[in-house]
């Protein structure tokens, strides 16, 4: 049996859970868009095209932002291709995606579906093959009142009302030989501060991320931090970090320490950014977006430089089924401690987005004409955007350990937590790594009066199945929560047992002492 204390205490906080911690990612990438969030003639669509099956399975994960059109495809967009009459918009050919681009879908598309899903709209600009004009121009189109021509041109196309976006990318992944417009450092940061200057120019108060590393494995990870933001520093708000987790050859042990890795990865960026601080005798902190992370199963021949290789088809189609991983257990324990080491550094991480939303290594997934359903990795995330709330809670966990071929020794139970004074609530979010022994864990509560144990739930390995079972259209529901039972709660003591490779969640009502 594994054994696992946590400490917790109501004064070891680490500030508000930042609202923007649970975003997603929509790309015009394999069936993301057209067929999963946009199909006009499905049974279940709106006036409007937009899938009414999928945007209910959208509200439900309790996505809060949404990171809009790219990814690699920004790089070589034309927004103003996606505007206006639909039978005059061109079709084109996405390079990044290999994939035939009617743009049938576009920002006005967009800004209605975010609405209706009620989320809010994070949107990239394209800095690989186009540059400041371009930039801001979109600003103005999306975000001025009236009377320019480009914001009349949205008038004229439909939105009478600016669109308000707060939140903009600076392009994406423009360290990577795979990006159109890849730029070095300098170039990189160069251009950045000049779009920032540019696009501020026509709205002040908008937000923006600069692009930080594709991942920690690119040989310019930490200089490329820091020669940006020598540039941009001043002109921007976030520096952003991507990262995507699988199990390679089997090594199960290291895969479920992934946020191991995201916690470095985080720390590194941090300190990164901190040190520009201290050299450059700035006031304000540069803070995190990663905006895009998840579990991605690849092709094994992804090198540091090319981490992400993708099997194109010779012919060039519209919306062509790519990466469409299915999740089993195992993906979905890995998630939940991805969201822990989010929560746990929400202090400096102020934006994340799960990549992708549907279908496209995804929580949900649609078929064309058919059912949309609920992946492995939908629990956790929706569990965890619904319950973690108010204050993040600093855990001080000692857990027993098991050794990792890449992360040494790293602890069996992964927690975090929350302190939701507002409606009297601690949440403890947590998972076992281990794939065969269940974990006692004995918490301690400090510095509340606890009550009852309002909710207490695990996904875990569902019986007669093994870590890999995944949900599927034929069955839809094999993993799921299904209720922890034995939580109880003496004092300030609180005792559970996780299952073996599980995650899982427990609301206690809780009130300050
Ligand atoms: O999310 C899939 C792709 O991964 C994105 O387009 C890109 O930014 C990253 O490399």
């Amino acid at each position: 049996m594994t054994r696992a204390r946590l400490t917790l205490d109501r004064d070891f906080t680490a500030g508000p859970v930042p609202h923007r911690l649970f975003g997603s990612f929509v790309e015009h990438m394999g069936r993301c868009v057209y067929t999963g969030i946009y199909e006009p003639g499905h049974p279940a669509a709106d006036e409007q095209g937009f899938r009414t099956d999928v945007l209910e399975l959208v509200r439900e994960l309790g996505a809060t932002v949404i990171r809009y059109p790219g990814g690699n495809f920004v790089s070589g967009y034309r927004w103003e291709d996606g505007v206006g009459p639909r039978e005059e918009r061109p079709v084109r050919l996405d390079g990044a995606w290999h994939t035939v681009e009617t743009n049938q879908f576009g920002l006005h598309e967009f800004v209605d579906w975010a609405r209706v899903a009620g989320v809010e709209v994070m949107e990239a600009v394209n800095l690989g093959t186009r540059g400041v004009e371009e930039a801001r121009a979109l600003v103005e189109y999306a975000n001025h009142p009236g009377g320019t021509a480009w914001s009349d041109l949205r008038r004229k196309n439909g939105h009478a009302e600016p669109f308000d976006i707060r939140l903009w990318c600076l392009g994406n992944e423009m360290d990577g030989p795979w990006q159109m417009g890849q730029k070095t450092a300098e170039e990189y940061g160069r251009i950045a501060t000049e779009a920032a200057k540019a696009m501020r120019l026509v709205d002040p108060t908008i937000e923006l991320v600069a692009c930080g590393s594709s991942n920690s494995g690119m040989p310019t990870f930490g200089s490329w931090e820091q020669t940006v933001l020598r540039h941009a520093y001043e002109h921007v708000d976030y520096i952003s970090a991507h990262a995507y987790y699988q199990e390679v050859e089997g090594d199960h042990g290291s895969f479920l320490a992934s946020a191991v890795d995201m916690d470095y990865f985080i720390e590194s960026v941090v300190s990164t950014a901190d040190a520009v601080r201290a050299a450059g005798k700035h006031k304000k902190h540069i803070d995190l977006s990663f905006d895009e992370w998840n579990v991605w199963y690849q092709t094994g021949k992804e090198t540091p430089d090319q981490p992400h290789v993708i099997e194109r088809e010779a012919v060039w189609r519209e919306h062509p089924r790519i990466i469409e991983d299915e999740y089993g257990v195992t993906d979905a324990v890995v998630v939940g401690t991805l969201l822990n080491s989010l929560l746990r550094h929400g202090d400096r991480v102020k934006v994340a987005n799960q990549a992708q939303l549907v279908n496209v290594i995804a929580p949900i997934r649609s078929e064309e004409g058919g059912p949309a359903w609920r992946q492995t990795i939908f629990w956790p995330f929706a569990r965890t955007a619904a319950l973690a709330k108010g204050e993040i809670l600093r855990p001080v966990v000692a857990s027993d350990r098991y050794g990792t071929a890449r992360f040494g020794d790293v602890d069996l139970v992964d927690v975090s937590a929350t302190w939701d004074e507002e409606n009297g609530r601690v949440a403890l979010f947590l998972a076992n790594r281990g794939l065969d022994e269940a974990a006692d864990v004995a918490a301690t509560l400090r510095g509340w009066r606890l009550g009852r144990v309002l909710t207490a739930e695990v996904l875990d390995v569902p019986e007669g199945g093994d870590r890999y079972t995944a949900n599927t259209q034929e069955n839809p529901d094999a993993v799921g929560l299904r209720p922890l039972g034995d939580v109880t709660v003496d004092g300030e003591q609180v005792a559970l047992r996780l299952p073996p490779l599980s995650w899982a969640v427990v609301q206690l009502e809780a009130t300050a002492a």
